[in-house]
């Protein structure tokens, strides 16, 4: 198990996944009390651009390096979320336990989860400053039930694995179901990739299937690169449970912000989509 998302840190899904993760944060702290975040997967929190793995992958270039050219007005959760970046440095740029510190306030509480111990002693390094952080080194998956419901009763759990095992949309669907049951009120996000249309289709009917209402799906597709090799990931999607109101809709105003900027020909699309329930 290898997975080293310093690679992919800043790349085309990692804007899109930590834009709709600041305008949920956004949207949950329009109320006075506080949220809970868990993030099952959460890195190292701070990723190096100018490092051997990012440079050599070359992926942010594709990413949030198109982005620089952005102005005000924009879409509150792109302009936050470009600060948040902005504010790590020049040269790096913030995962998503930090991207979360950052916005929550002091009687918010995140627990980022990392299975990897060299991975879980950055982000220790990287969450330092904030009293309300905590890291655990341990299994998302096995460790979330015993998170849930928190005792906030509110907030948000984030599951982004790495998807190197065969069955990790298995693992995805099973601890997305089992957590939504003690936790039915919460916001969730997954993240997954999409080298299969019908294989991420097939994902999302079975959590459709498995009774969760209110789903919106995002997909994010970079079109047709005659540039990018096919091992190199050009789509991805994103599942968010009880997303709270007006994120669906600002998620379109950004995508049509970004689609021009990540795609390669103005040929990328980002997609809202209802899965089950809705807004009215
Ligand atoms: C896609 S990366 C996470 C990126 C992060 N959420 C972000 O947006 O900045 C997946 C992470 O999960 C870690 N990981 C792999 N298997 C895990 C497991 N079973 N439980 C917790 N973490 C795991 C990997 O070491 C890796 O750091």
């Amino acid at each position: 198990v290898n997975y080293r998302h310093a690679y992919h840190a800043g790349n085309f899904a990692d804007v899109v996944k930590h834009v709709a993760l600041v305008a949920i944060l956004q949207r949950l702290k329009k109320k006075d009390k506080p949220l809970r975040v868990i993030d099952t997967h959460a890195g190292r929190g701070l990723y190096d651009l100018t490092g051997n793995e990012a440079a050599r992958s070359g992926e942010a270039a594709g990413g949030i390096a198109r982005l620089g050219d952005l102005r005000a007005p924009l879409p509150p959760a792109l302009q936050d979320y470009l600060d948040v970046v902005r504010a790590s440095g020049a040269g790096k740029y913030p995962g998503s336990p930090l991207i979360a510190a950052r916005l929550l306030r002091s009687g918010d509480r995140l627990v980022a989860i990392e299975k990897h111990p060299e991975e879980c002693a950055v982000l220790r390094h990287s969450l330092a400053s904030f009293a309300n952080a905590r890291v655990v080194e341990a299994d998302g998956y096995a460790r979330l039930g015993a998170l849930l419901p928190p005792v906030e009763r509110r907030g948000l759990v984030l599951i982004d694995p790495p998807y190197e095992s065969g069955d990790e949309f298995e693992s995805v669907a099973r601890a997305l179901v089992g957590a939504h049951r003690r936790f039915a009120t919460g916001v969730f996000m997954l993240w997954f990739p999409v080298k299969s249309a019908a294989a991420a289709d097939a994902f999302c009917g079975e959590i459709v299937t498995a009774g969760i209402e209110k789903l919106v799906r995002v997909d994010f597709d970079l079109g047709a690169r005659p540039d990018a090799g096919k091992e190199r990931l050009s789509a991805a999607g994103l599942l968010v449970v009880n997303p709270p109101f007006g994120f669906a809709d600002e998620m379109g105003e950004i995508g049509r912000v970004l689609e021009p900027r990540l795609g390669r020909a103005q040929d990328a699309k980002i997609a809202i989509a209802w899965l089950s329930g809705g807004e009215g």
